[in-house]
């Protein structure tokens, strides 16, 4: 029987917890930290966006930042598979739209909110780790919404690794590293949907 961890566990714990339990699903075994999670979201151009997906949102930390530099003309809209994970996230941003749901539901998870066009994806998911079949569809779905100008913004543990495999979905892939990190990480930032 598993037990609802409390809201007084650490983030770390409840994370580490999660990796141990459920390893590639989750993939990293400490939450990004709050400067990987800035350099993420700092060059969206907000002024022009209307939405702002999540991926894989875990216990927040690219959420907070997130939602802190959003303007309210930006739908920011969170999903995350985990029900502990969720419930984290609820009691943290009460009035953020947090879907406790499978990814690869996303055009339905976008259809019930009447969202059609994306502007921005910031992808946690361990999408390296995902059955070809399964990333290819989610790729596909992200690809069906995301704006002509749009980005794809992948976290990574393993800099540069995936590289390759982010240039088969999309036209342009800049790779930026973040030292302060546990361990050192990066994300993509991916341009230009290759059909
Ligand atoms: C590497 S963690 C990233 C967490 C957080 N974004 C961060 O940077 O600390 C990956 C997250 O993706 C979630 N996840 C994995 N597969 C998923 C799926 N198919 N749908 C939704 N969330 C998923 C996991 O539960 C976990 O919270």
């Amino acid at each position: 029987m598993s037990v609802s961890p409390s809201a007084a566990t650490p983030d770390w714990l409840l994370f580490f917890r999660k990796f141990l339990q459920q390893g590639r699903a989750i993939a990293s075994f400490v939450p990004s930290s709050a400067f990987l999670a800035q350099a993420v979201v700092r060059t969206i151009h907000f002024s022009s966006a209307r939405c702002v997906v999540e991926l894989g949102a875990g216990t927040g930390p690219i959420t907070a930042e997130l939602l802190r530099l959003a303007p309210p003309g930006c739908r920011c809209v969170i999903i995350e598979r985990d029900p502990d994970f969720c419930r984290r996230l609820r009691e943290r941003f009460p009035q953020a739209d947090v879907a406790e749901a499978d990814a690869a539901h996303l055009d339905q998870l976008l259809r019930d909110r009447g969202v059609n066009t994306i502007d921005h994806v910031i992808c946690g998911l361990p999408l390296p780790s995902f059955p070809p079949r399964m990333r290819a569809q989610l790729l596909a779905s992200i690809h069906r919404h995301l704006s002509s100008e749009g980005t794809f913004r992948q976290l990574t543990h393993m800099p540069w690794i995936y590289q390759r495999l982010y240039q088969r979905y999309f036209a342009e892939v800049r790779f930026h590293l973040v030292l302060r990190n546990l361990p050192p990480a990066g994300f993509y930032v991916c341009r230009g949907v290759r059909s």
